[in-house]
C-alpha cells in the first residue's frame, strides 16, 4: 500500500492530492492509536449491518473474521504501522480489509461515514484512557497514605503565605493532597460518562440512511447510551475539552504537591530527603542533590493547560456540523493523555522514595510562635473576648522576639502582664501536643481526626 496510497473518495477526483496537501491533511502518523479501537467499532459496526440484513450473514462472518486478524497481526508485528502510507487509520484498516477479503470488505462502510466513525473510535479510545489514568491516580493516593503511615506521629508546620502558621500532622498535610485528587478522580468518571455515549449511525451529518439498531451496537461496544441528534453527534467534542480540563486540574495538584516537596527538600527547610533514585546531580557542583523529578512535575502542567486551550480554541466558533479542524482533537488528548500519565507515575515514584525528616519538622513546627492561636485561645475560654486576647497575645509575641525565646519559655510572670487570668495550666495548653489535640471539628489536625481520615481515605481506595 505504499507505493499506491489509496484514497477513500477517488470516483470524483481526476488528480491526485499534491503531495504538500497529503503531507498537511494526512492523520495517520498519529491517529493509528485509534487501531484497536477503530476495528473495534468496525466489528460492531458490521454485526448491525448483519442484523439489519444489510450485508449477509456470510459477509458479516468474513469482515469480523478479518478484522480480528488485522488486530492480531497488527499486536504480533512492531513494525505494522511503521512502513505504510496511509491518509488515516480508518483508511489504512479499510484497504487492509479488501486486501484481505476483497468485495466483502467494501460492504463495511454501509450505513456509516468516517464523521461518525472517527467520533466513536475516539470516545472507545478515551474511556479505555480515563480508566488507566484513573487507576494511576489511584496509586498516587495509595502511595501518599503509605507515606502517612511511615511517619505516623510526624508533625509539619503548616504555612499561610508561605509563613509559619500552626502546626499539624504530617499526615494532614498528605490527606490534602489525597482529598483533591479524589476530586480529580470524581472529574474524571464524570467526564468518562459524557465520553461513553455512541456517535456511530449519527453517518455524515443527517443519521444514517439503514435500519440498523444503534442500540444494539451500543450494547456491544459498552455505550451507556446513543447520541440523540446527528448533526451534534459527529460534531460533538465536548468530551476531549472535559479530559483535558480535568487533566489540567489534575496536573495543578500534582504540580503544587511538587512545589511544596521541592521546598521541603532545600537546606532551608530540610524537612524532606529525597532518595538518589528520583534526584540528580551537578554536571559542575559536585555538592549539589537535584530534585529534577519534582521540577518537572511541575513544569509538565503547563503543556496540558495548552492542550486544553488548544482545543477550546480549535472549536470555537466552528459552524456545524463536522469539520476537518476537528481532526487537530487527536493530538491534544494523545498529548494530555501520555504527559498525565507519566506525571502519575513519576509521582506515585517519587513518593514512594521520600522520607521525611521529623526531627527537622518537628522543630520548625514547635518555633515560631505557631502556638501563639492556641494562648489566644486560652484567654478566651478564661472570659476575654477574642479581638482583646488576640491583641495581648500579640503584644506577648513582641515581648518573646525580644528576649528571644518561644511563648511557652517566657516565665508566668511575664507571660501574666498580659493578661491577669493566665496560670500555670497555660504551659500545657502551649505545647505542640495539646494544639494539635484542640483542633478537633471535623476536618481538623487533632490526632483521632487524622485518624478517621486515614481509615476513610484507605476504605475508600479499596472500595
Ligand atoms: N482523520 C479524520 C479526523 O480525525 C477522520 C474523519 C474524516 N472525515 C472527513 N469527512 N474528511 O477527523
Amino acid at each position: 500500500m505504499s507505493d499506491d496510497k489509496k484514497q477513500l473518495w477517488g470516483g470524483r477526483f481526476t488528480a491526485p492530492p499534491d503531495a504538500t496537501f497529503a503531507e498537511f491533511n494526512d492523520s495517520f502518523r498519529f491517529d493509528q492509536r485509534l487501531f484497536a479501537a477503530d476495528v473495534t467499532a468496525s466489528i460492531a459496526h458490521a454485526n448491525g449491518l448483519r442484523r439489519a440484513k444489510v450485508i449477509s450473514n456470510d459477509e458479516a462472518d468474513k469482515i469480523v473474521a478479518a478484522l480480528r486478524l488485522l488486530l492480531d497481526e497488527a499486536t504480533k508485528n512492531a513494525d505494522y504501522f511503521a512502513t505504510e502510507n496511509a491518509e488515516d487509520v480508518h483508511s489504512f484498516i479499510e484497504a487492509k480489509l479488501i486486501e484481505k477479503i476483497g468485495d466483502a470488505g467494501r460492504k463495511l462502510h454501509t450505513g456509516r461515514s468516517r464523521n461518525d466513525q472517527v467520533a466513536t473510535a475516539f470516545r472507545l479510545w478515551c474511556r479505555d484512557e480515563i480508566d488507566a489514568i484513573i487507576e494511576l491516580i489511584r496509586l498516587v493516593e495509595g502511595s501518599l497514605l503509605a507515606l502517612a503511615k511511615r511517619h505516623e506521629d510526624a508533625v509539619i508546620p503548616a504555612y499561610t503565605h508561605l509563613q509559619r502558621a500552626q502546626p499539624v500532622l504530617f499526615a494532614h498535610w498528605c490527606l490534602a493532597y489525597f482529598e483533591m485528587f479524589e476530586r480529580d478522580v470524581e472529574r474524571f468518571l464524570q467526564a468518562r460518562g459524557r465520553v461513553n455515549v455512541k456517535p456511530l449511525g449519527s453517518g455524515a451529518v443527517a443519521g444514517t440512511g439503514f435500519p440498523i439498531d444503534r442500540l444494539a451496537v451500543a450494547q456491544e461496544l459498552g455505550f451507556d447510551a446513543v447520541s440523540q441528534n446527528s448533526l451534534d453527534g459527529v460534531s460533538d467534542r465536548d468530551f476531549t475539552v472535559d479530559i483535558c480540563s480535568a487533566a489540567s486540574l489534575l496536573m495543578v495538584h500534582l504540580s503544587r504537591l511538587a512545589e511544596d516537596m521541592i521546598l521541603y527538600a532545600s537546606s532551608e527547610f530540610k524537612f524532606i530527603e529525597l532518595s538518589d533514585a528520583v534526584s540528580s546531580g551537578s554536571s559542575l557542583m559536585p555538592q549539589k542533590k537535584n530534585p529534577d523529578a519534582l521540577e518537572l512535575l511541575r513544569g509538565k502542567a503547563g503543556r496540558v493547560f495548552g492542550n486544553n486551550f488548544s482545543l477550546l480554541t480549535m472549536l470555537k466558533g466552528l459552524p456545524l456540523a463536522y469539520n476537518k479542524d476537528m481532526q487537530e482533537d487527536k493530538e491534544a488528548v494523545f498529548d494530555t493523555i501520555d504527559t498525565v500519565g507519566i506525571s502519575l507515575r513519576a509521582a506515585a515514584m517519587i513518593l514512594d522514595n521520600t522520607s521525611l525528616n521529623e526531627n527537622a519538622a518537628r522543630t520548625a513546627a514547635a518555633t515560631g510562635f505557631l502556638n501563639a492561636t492556641d494562648l489566644a485561645d486560652y484567654l478566651v475560654e478564661k472570659g476575654v473576648p477574642f479581638r482583646s486576647a488576640h491583641e495581648a497575645v500579640g503584644r506577648a509575641v513582641l515581648f518573646s522576639i525580644e528576649k528571644g525565646c518561644e511563648l511557652n519559655e517566657l516565665a508566668l510572670d511575664d507571660l501574666k502582664q498580659f493578661s491577669d487570668v493566665i496560670a500555670e495550666d497555660v504551659f500545657v495548653r502551649l505545647s505542640l501536643a495539646s494544639s494539635l489535640r484542640a483542633r478537633s471539628a471535623i476536618g481538623g489536625t487533632s490526632p483521632e481526626r487524622v485518624r478517621e481520615a486515614l481509615a476513610a481515605a484507605h476504605s475508600k481506595l479499596k472500595g
